[in-house]
């Protein structure tokens, strides 16, 4: 049996092995047969290597196994000759298939083992095994070499400097995301109180202690209120977390100075929530902290101050509703509710501060007192937007982003003030510099408007159709009375106006370029109609709020004048365009005043129209005695 075996491979080889074989299966050369061999005239094939290799012998030769051993030697050289030309992967996998892949010459020696002796089988075995290995040893390698040079190659001709510096001078110089506008508004409204702000990492980190979050905040471990924030705890003993309120940072702020303080704490706070278009897992919140010597500050106080912010942020109009509530921290606690837009929501939580929480800081409460408040910022923004889903603020998607106004760094106030913009230098990186640089703000704007009209492909226009809704009901024009009136002092053609447009904080300042129509006398007592739902601008120093509606025609200018009935403070109509008025920053954004003014006119009897629909109060129609005169 063993004997026809090593004549079975002998043949198939067309190698024989007598002088390798142990003594005891040393075989004649006339033991082979005819038939063997014809039944397998072709198991190699042509161009196997082995066979190639073997043409040398008969297929009745017996050859030696060290001959297999120098084949498969000269297969590796063959082999290696191949590889030291391989360039990439793909040539090394090409030549790992031919080599070692189930048809090569590795696998083919192999498969002639099972017509071996047990006995036997090992010696092939080693010899072809130390080649295979071999061979794979020398294309794996080759091949890690060649993909680390590949990746090598690509970060070189991928490589961003992520700290070269933007590059603000051209089109898209950036906006403030909503969120930081929002909350930027909010300190601003502390700060102008005698607030500090407080930002640092140091005094305001997002990640907490236990101790600072809660327990100091008189909300003890086994506190039932800890239940109403979902924490996310940063170590086993939870110790550590990540804050789920700023009020954390009144705590540090306590141990680190002396009262009196008033601070405003802005920052970021996280609960485990689940995510929907009102919950997320990380959002922003505003944190103040007043405290005085004791008897200062009173309940009266904080509610004042609540108010004075809540106008501040969501308009004078608004109203403010105080209810008794809970917070571990503050004795006693409210929450309070603003009616705004047609209805009621909680925005805020405060209280005078809890003694304890003083006394656990190293303050006593017999010295010191104060009240404290914290609201949410995503909730302000989104009323004051209408935006209806928080999860647009993290999207970073630059068609939401773009819609809300501009607020510029102040390195680009220079750009802003229109002066005039230094050549730009060539580009660090070699970069070619865009062949447009925008020199001006007016510049900027109608590129952006121009970008804007190219890239808006007709399905998206119909998207955004509700431009087209834009109308004199985004404008809230009120009847006002001028109660003061100067001359602008530096210049020549403004006057600068008080106008009770009946608002409880007084009248409003205005300034409007009339100096060329009217004289200064003729101004006090003239009733006038306000567009007031526009954003305060500097108007050579003096902050105008609004503007006086007038008709013009030729170098005619002539107030429009509501009727001798109408209130001071009501609103201006026009049948059929009864919408509600936009907000001071949509005004700006949809550049309303350029798509509503053109429509705006006096008629053949001076009575002012919209589309041809009188402005109306509740005692007729406004007029100006100039017919066929644009308004504006
Ligand atoms: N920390 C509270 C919360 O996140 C809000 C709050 C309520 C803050 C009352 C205060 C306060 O400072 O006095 O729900």
């Amino acid at each position: 049996m063993k004997l026809s075996c090593w004549i079975h491979f002998a043949v198939l080889a067309s190698i024989s092995v007598e002088a390798f074989l142990p003594t005891s299966l040393r075989i004649s050369h006339g033991v082979h047969t005819a038939t063997t061999v014809s039944r397998h005239p072709n198991f190699l094939p042509q161009r196997d290597p082995v066979r190639a290799l073997s043409m040398t012998g008969t297929s009745e030769q017996v050859v030696p196994i060290e001959q297999v051993s120098a084949e498969l030697q000269q297969v590796k050289e063959e082999f290696d000759a191949k590889m030291d030309q391989v360039k990439t992967v793909a040539d090394a996998e090409a030549i790992r298939r031919e080599y070692l892949g189930k048809k090569g010459p590795i696998n083919k020696a192999m498969g002639y083992m099972r017509l071996l002796s047990n006995e036997d089988k090992p010696k092939l075995g080693a010899v072809v095994n130390e080649i295979k290995e071999a061979l794979e040893t020398r294309v794996t390698e080759s091949m890690k070499q060649l993909e680390i040079g590949m990746i090598e190659e690509k970060m070189k001709a991928e490589y961003i400097d992520v700290t070269m510096p933007g590059i603000s001078r051209y089109p898209d110089i950036g906006r403030r995301h909503p969120l930081s506008m929002t909350m930027e508004k909010a300190i601003d409204i502390f700060t102008s109180l005698g607030y500090d702000t407080v930002t640092s990492v140091e005094d305001s980190p997002e990640i907490e202690t236990d101790y600072n979050c809660f327990e100091a905040l008189n909300c003890p471990k086994d506190h039932p209120a800890r239940d109403m924030q979902d924490t996310f705890y940063l170590t086993e003993d939870m110790e550590y977390l990540l804050r789920t309120h700023t009020s954390s940072v009144q705590i540090r702020q306590l141990k680190k100075r002396k009262p009196p303080l008033r601070i405003v704490a802005p920052g970021r706070v996280y609960r485990k929530d689940d995510i929907d278009a009102t919950h997320s897992l990380m959002f922003h919140q505003v944190e103040i902290l007043a405290l005085e010597k004791r008897g200062e500050l009173n309940l009266g106080h904080l509610k004042g101050t609540v108010e004075h912010f809540l106008k501040e942020m969501l308009g004078p109009d608004i109203q403010v509703r105080f209810r008794g509530s809970y917070f571990p921290f503050t004795e006693p606690s409210m929450e309070v509710d603003v009616f705004f837009r047609g209805k009621w929501m909680e925005v805020l939580g405060c209280g005078m501060v809890d003694p304890n929480v003083l006394e656990m800081a190293g303050i006593d409460p017999n010295e010191y007192s104060g009240f404290a408040a914290g609201f949410g910022v995503e909730r302000f923004c989104m009323v004051i937007h209408g935006v209806k889903d928080l999860r647009e603020f993290t999207k970073n998607d630059k068609r939401f982003l773009e819609q809300f106004p501009h607020f510029y760094d102040d390195g680009l106030s220079n750009f802003l003030s229109g002066k005039p913009q230094p050549e730009p230098k060539p580009d660090p990186r070699g970069e070619k510099v865009p062949s447009r640089i925008v020199r001006s703000l007016a510049e900027l704007e109608a590129l952006n408007k121009q970008e804007t009209e190219k890239l808006t492909t007709a399905s998206e226009k119909q998207e955004q159709a509700p431009s087209a809704e834009i109308d004199v009901s985004k404008f809230d024009i009120r009847v006002g009375i001028i109660t003061k009136a100067w001359e602008h002092e530096e210049a020549e053609k403004l006057f600068c106006e008080e106008i009770d447009i009946g608002e409880p904080e007084g009248p409003r300042k205005i300034a409007s370029g009339l100096r060329a129509h009217y004289s200064v006398d003729d101004l006090v007592g003239q009733r006038v109609l306000v567009l007031s739902n526009l954003k305060e601008r500097k108007l050579v120093g003096f902050p105008s709020h609004g503007m006086v509606l007038c008709a013009s025609a030729g170098d005619q200018v002539k107030f429009v004048e509501p009727p001798e009935g109408a209130k001071i403070g009501e609103r201006v109509m026009v049948e059929g365009f009864d919408g509600e008025p936009a907000t001071e920053n949509q005004i700006i954004k949809k550049k309303m005043l350029d798509v509503v003014f053109p429509d705006l006119k006096t008629d053949s009897s001076g009575v002012a129209t919209y589309k041809g629909v009188p402005l109306s109060t509740s005692a007729g129609a406004c007029k100006a005695p100039l017919p066929d005169a644009d308004v504006a």
